[in-house]
């Protein structure tokens, strides 16, 4: 029998606890699904491992620990950082976006399209957590392996075949511990991340069961037993997956009691584990910069540790920061390697911060240049959003739980291309974030959100606003510059499946009244009027590859195969922004496997 080496651990960590030594083997910059496990496990190696987070430990408040608190998680001022970002340079588009922020003349927020006088904006809100476990601790946990072909496209981009999917699976089934397929060998069960399946109330006569049945009729499943096809394992281990379409249970990181499962609780289980592993933890610690040398008679200089700011909520994104909070500046040396994970906003920013990015953006702050990397903070991407919501004719009292249905549309049909569009459906409310979201419509309101994969552009940035880093960059995703048409066109699909199904619910459910994108007063909503509102206010929060990885002759690549920052030796970046692509519907699982890999590796070179 496997030992339980992964037991929940409700504690909290405290920041003022932790002794700092001069010198570990790795500094780990960031806690999140990159940085959190990488650090857990080098320890476990036996390295002696620093994980420096700007945040601090929330794992035993009930907001943050039950999953299915996630929309108060994403209000918690104890763990949020609030950016603010652009879709697009153009600033009149950007304010037709319906839950644009403002700040009023008297601090607190406005959300919407007609600000008060004397309201300066803001402007579209982005949501991420600075906090011990990173964004794990307020995303909805949603965990799907991505695409055969988005792993063998990294293999086929560098040359390097550990990227492949044979051997990207078999680091899913090192970390996992599939509880949902309890005897399923072709899963792992006695990995750190605890996966189970979300529960939908579809009991017999139920508006829940009516409600997916209509779905499981309009894929082609109506003969199935809904309680079986909410079962179906999104991530099973089946050469055809990518290509099958329909209905699967939800998989999430955490347990069955709905405590959050990830980097908190890996780093929390290694520090309190009798083996005593060298691993120490410093909370509300932001990093500012990595320190260099250069040796002698060698040209490329070598990362020897990190500077960083202690003292609590430093970051400008954390609502409790203040501009007079400079916190007290500390250094710290890495003899084997410095590793950064601070998320697709931050990692660009440490790397820019430390001389490592596009040369004339650094002289523009006074940033001595170590290395011209002009790849850093550009090319970012992530999934288009939307949702078709509306109201039923009853109150939904007995639905609860999200269903999830893969689909393709209809030019992936054409060029039979993998699933493309990712649905998750229930009586809830979901348009995107804001400080204060959702709104709730009541308890009729009942919606399918769409998750665009694969999206053509590939055009946002991240640049320095200043020096001061405390300071959030500026962030600009540049939605539908390349392959507008396409993605809009498909997203459509997605929609106006969803609405086809929706009007085939029992009587008394339906006819539904749509909020949007079609409002059920105006009979005039043309495809042309659905696609102009889904591309003003599309919304996302997968972002991904500000530092990616790409082959030796790509000018623009951060990364090489092994995560090693080209041009530097002992520095690496695991975490989201080193994806060259998005990772298929949902970033986080991808985000693990890749800080599994990362970990090998760097095994491999110690
Ligand atoms: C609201 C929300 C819901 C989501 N839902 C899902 C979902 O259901 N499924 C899914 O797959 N994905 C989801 N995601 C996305 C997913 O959670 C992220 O892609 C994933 O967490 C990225 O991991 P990461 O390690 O790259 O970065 P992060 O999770 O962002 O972690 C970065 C860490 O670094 C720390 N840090 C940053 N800068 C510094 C610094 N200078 N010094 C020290 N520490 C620093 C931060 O505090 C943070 O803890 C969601 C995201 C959000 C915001
Ligand atoms: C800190 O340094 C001391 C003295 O070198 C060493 O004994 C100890 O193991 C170190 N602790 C960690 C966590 O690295
Ligand atoms: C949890 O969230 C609620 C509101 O969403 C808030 O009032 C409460 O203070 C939060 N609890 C903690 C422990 O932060
Ligand atoms: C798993 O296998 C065990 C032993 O054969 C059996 O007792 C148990 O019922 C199985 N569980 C499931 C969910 O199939
Ligand atoms: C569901 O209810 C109907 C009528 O109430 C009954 O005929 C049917 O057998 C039930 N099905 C199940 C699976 O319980
Ligand atoms: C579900 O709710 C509907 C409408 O309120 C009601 O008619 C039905 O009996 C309920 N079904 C169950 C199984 O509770
Ligand atoms: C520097 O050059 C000398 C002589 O060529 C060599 O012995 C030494 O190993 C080199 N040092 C490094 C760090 O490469
Ligand atoms: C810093 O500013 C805040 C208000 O933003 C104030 O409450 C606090 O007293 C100030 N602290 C110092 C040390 O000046
Ligand atoms: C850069 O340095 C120059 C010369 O010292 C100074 O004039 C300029 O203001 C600095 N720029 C910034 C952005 O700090
Ligand atoms: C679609 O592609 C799959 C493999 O990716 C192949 O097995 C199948 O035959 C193709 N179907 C058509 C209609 O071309
Ligand atoms: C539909 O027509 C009405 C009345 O002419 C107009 O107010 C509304 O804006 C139109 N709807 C859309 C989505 O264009």
């Amino acid at each position: 029998m496997h030992p339980l080496p992964f037991l929940l651990s409700t504690f909290a960590l405290s920041a003022a606890a932790t002794k700092i030594n001069s010198t570990y083997e790795y500094v780990v910059v960031g806690s999140g699904p990159g940085g959190g496990p990488l650090a857990a496990n080098l320890a476990r190696a036996g390295h002696s491992v620093l994980l420096l987070e700007a945040g601090d430990d929330q794992g035993s408040n009930p907001n943050i620990s039950q999953i299915l608190n996630f929309n108060k998680a994403g209000n918690d001022p104890t763990t949020r950082w609030d950016f603010f970002v652009k879709h697009s340079d153009d600033p009149e588009r950007e304010k037709k976006f319906e839950h644009y922020v403002y700040r009023r003349a008297n601090g607190e927020f406005y959300v919407g399209m007609s600000p008060p006088k004397g309201a300066s904006a803001l402007g579209i809100y982005y949501p991420r957590a600075g906090t011990l476990g990173g964004c794990a601790m307020h995303n909805a946990g949603v965990s799907v392996n991505a695409a055969d072909t988005d792993w063998n496209y990294i293999a086929e981009i560098t040359g390097d075949e550990t990227w492949g999917t044979e051997e990207m699976r078999r680091h899913l089934l090192s970390i996992e511990n599939a509880v949902y397929a309890v005897n399923d060998t072709t899963h792992g069960h006695s990995g750190y991340l605890t996966l189970t399946q979300a529960r939908v109330s579809v009991g017999n006569g139920s508006d829940g069961g009516a409600l997916v049945q209509i779905v499981a009729d309009a894929v082609g499943q109506g003969e199935v037993e809904v309680e079986a096809l909410l079962k179906r394992d999104m991530n099973a281990q089946d050469k055809g997956r990518d290509l099958r379409t329909g209905i699967f249970g939800q998989i999430r990181h955490a347990d069955a009691e709905g405590r959050r499962v990830g980097p908190n609780s890996f780093i929390k289980a290694t520090l309190v584990d009798g083996r005593k592993f060298p691993l120490t933890v410093s909370l509300n610690s932001l990093v500012t910069r990595v320190l260099f040398e250069k040796e002698a008679n060698d040209t490329s200089p070598r990362a020897v540790g990190v500077e960083y700011l202690e003292g609590e909520s430093l970051y400008s994104a954390d609502p409790r920061s203040s501009k007079n909070a400079t916190g007290v500046v500390k250094q710290v040396t890495a003899s084997r390697e410095v590793i950064i994970s601070g998320g697709v906003f931050n990692s660009p920013q440490i790397l820019k911060l430390s001389g490592i990015g596009p040369a004339s953006e650094l002289l523009k702050w006074n940033i001595s240049v170590v290395v011209d990397l002009p790849g850093v903070g550009t090319r970012m991407s992530d999934n288009y959003e939307t949702s078709i919501i509306g109201l039923a004719q009853r109150d939904l009292h007995n639905v609860s739980g999200t269903h999830a249905v893969m689909l393709k549309s209809a030019a992936a049909i054409a060029a039979n291309r993998t699933r493309d569009l990712y649905l998750f459906c229930g009586s809830f409310s979901f348009e995107g974030y804001w400080p204060g979201f959702p709104t709730e419509f009541g308890k009729s309101e009942y919606e399918c959100a769409i998750v665009h994969m694969n999206p053509h552009s590939q055009d946002g940035t991240v640049t320095l606003r200043s020096s001061d880093p405390r300071d959030m960059p500026e962030i600009n995703f540049r939605f539908y510059e390349e392959g507008e048409d396409e993605d809009l066109k498909a997203i459509l699909d997605g929609v106006k499946w969803a609405r086809s199904v929706l009007a085939k619910a029992p009587a008394g459910i339906a006819p539904f009244r749509e909020l949007h994108p079609c409002k059920s007063t105006e009979v005039n909503c043309t495809d042309a009027e659905q696609k102009e509102w889904i591309k003003l206010n599309t919304y996302s929060h997968h972002a991904t590859s500000t530092c990616q990885i790409g082959g030796d002759d790509d000018r623009l690549a951060v990364l090489d195969s092994k995560f090693r920052v080209r041009g530097v030796k002992g520095l690496r970046v695991v975490d989201a922004s080193a994806f060259p692509r998005v990772p298929g519907a949902f970033p986080v699982l991808p985000t693990f496997m890749l800080s599994e890999k990362a970990f090998r590796d760097i095994l491999a070179d110690a």
